[in-house]
């Protein structure tokens, strides 16, 4: 492609369900809309696949399997670092399209698409360095040879927060460990998903590894295919709610599972903190992707002693960005996904207020069409305000402070989630502690940002079961076999 146009990346991707190498209308016919949040429109129409659209890519997931998993692993790995390169080459272009899609800033597209390509290149790496172990029984009456074996055909269900980081993060591990799949995008961003599979074609992956099936009906063409039985894997990334019932459904056949659930992060600001660089990694913290990110910091617990003026300085740097369509040069903070997403901050916002909380910034949407929310800071907010308790997925920082070391710590594990956690302090011993009493999977010390390809990525508590990225999200992928000899 020459000029990136709006228009332009859309056109480019072929809108069809993709099955044992082949791109393929739903066989009902059926379409459905794609909206940029930003404006409302309708971008384009994508097939719909009903429940036999989504047997027949297990189908062709299923009679891939065998010789996907006896392909050299060098050659797997090659194709996932071809991809890492297209993915690069084409990073302008796959920027835009997720931008219009999904609605988040192109600078932060960019810093996705190449946030996914890490991934594919970490796994490339990764494809050839699957061991296993030869060891002497302690009563020297035999041998154990351990081998590992890729789990198998695997069902994988992306977000739309993250629309092709979170497939690349699934994906690249799957290719890497020799398992074919089944990939459902969500429905609000099924475009960079769609692209991604053309450019794991063109990188020479075999027919049949990759399907994707794409549809406004998400329980009735997964479930039957998590109850089949011939998947051994799901791998979700979405809300406890929804985990908690694939949970169940997958209990049924006992399939091997990845749960990237949801998060309530306390983001815990010390007395000793560096103030000037707490305001910077709280906002990254709390307005990446609009705070639509499970790690999001969703509740800013700061010592007394500086909870005012810390929460002063944020609101001063939140009040300075600015809010519209992602593609628009200098702006900071793109739309919410759609409607309900809005209507549910803003009633967080409301019941934080009802309970005295002040509002020192923001705290509504601002006036014109798209799904807008305006990047808020609430001081002096209730322990048990929703803004407090639940997941916000949106821009809103709500301030609780706290008197002592051992209280931050009590209120930051008082939450049914355990996915990440941040804190700012001078102190090598607090940061130290705070490694050791927070529960969550990823701790942040003095940033606030935790992902990287390399890394485990996961969480605790409700937020989930497993690990994404870095060496444990190859694990996940790979069944150990030991031969007694
Ligand atoms: C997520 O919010 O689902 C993932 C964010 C990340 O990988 O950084």
């Amino acid at each position: 492609m020459s000029a990136v146009t709006e228009s332009g990346v859309v056109d480019a991707v072929t809108k069809e369900l993709f099955i044992g190498g082949k791109w393929t209308p739903a066989t009902s016919g059926a379409t459905f809309p794609v909206h940029d949040p930003a404006t409302g429109a309708v971008l384009c129409e994508v097939a719909d696949a009903s429940a036999s659209d989504g047997m027949a890519a297990l189908d062709a997931a299923v009679s891939a399997q065998a010789e996907w998993a006896a392909h050299p692993p060098r050659e797997r790995g090659e194709i996932l670092r071809r991809a890492y390169d297209a993915l690069l080459a084409r990073q302008e272009e796959l920027a835009l399209l997720m931008t219009l899609e999904m609605g988040k800033p192109l600078a932060e597209s960019r810093g996705e698409v190449a946030y996914a390509a890490e991934f594919f290149r970490w796994f490339a790496e990764e494809a050839v360095r699957i061991d296993g172990g030869y060891a002497v029984a302690p009563n020297g009456s035999g041998r154990f040879l351990v081998t590992k074996q890729p789990v198998g055909p695997s069902l994988l269900i992306t977000p739309w927060n993250f629309p092709m980081a979170m497939g690349t993060r699934k994906i690249g591990p799957a290719v890497a460990a020799g398992c074919t799949m089944v990939v459902k995008p969500a429905e609000q961003t099924p475009l960079s998903m769609l692209a991604l599979a053309r450019i794991l074609a063109d990188a020479g992956l075999p027919d049949g590894v990759l399907n994707v099936v794409t549809t406004s009906d998400a329980g009735g063409v997964m479930e039957p295919l998590i109850r089949d039985g011939r998947a051994r894997k799901l791998s979700f990334t979405g809300s406890t709610a929804v985990g908690r019932l694939l949970l169940e459904q997958c209990a049924d056949k006992v399939l091997r599972t990845s749960m990237e659930l949801g998060g309530n992060a306390p983001f815990v600001v010390f007395a000793d903190a560096d103030l000037d660089a707490a305001v910077d990694g709280a906002t990254v913290a709390k307005l990446r992707n609009a705070g639509q990110s499970c790690v999001a910091a969703n509740r800013f617990l700061v010592h007394d002693s500086v909870a005012r003026e810390f929460a002063r300085r944020l609101a001063d740097r939140f009040a300075g960005l600015r809010v519209g369509r992602g593609d628009v040069a200098g702006v900071d903070v793109g739309p919410l996904i759609d409607a309900k997403a809005v209507a549910k901050v803003a009633e967080l916002v409301d019941d934080a207020t009802d309970r005295g909380a002040q509002v020192l910034t923001g705290g509504g949407r601002p006036d014109g069409p798209g799904t807008f929310f305006e990047p808020t800071v609430l001081a002096g907010v209730d322990r048990d305000a929703r803004a407090v308790r639940e997941e916000i997925f949106g821009p809103v920082a709500p301030v609780v402070g706290f008197a002592d070391d051992d209280e931050a710590f009590a209120l930051a594990n008082d939450t049914e989630y355990g996915l990440a956690a941040y804190a700012y302090t001078t102190s090598l011993d607090r940061a130290l502690r705070v490694g050791a009493e927070l529960d969550a999977g990823m701790i942040g010390i003095n940033r606030g940002m935790v992902s990287d390809a390399s890394a485990p990525f996961g969480g605790m508590k409700q937020s989930g079961l497993g690990r994404e990225g870095g060496e444990a999200g190859l694990e996940e992928f790979l069944e150990t076999v030991y031969v007694a000899l």
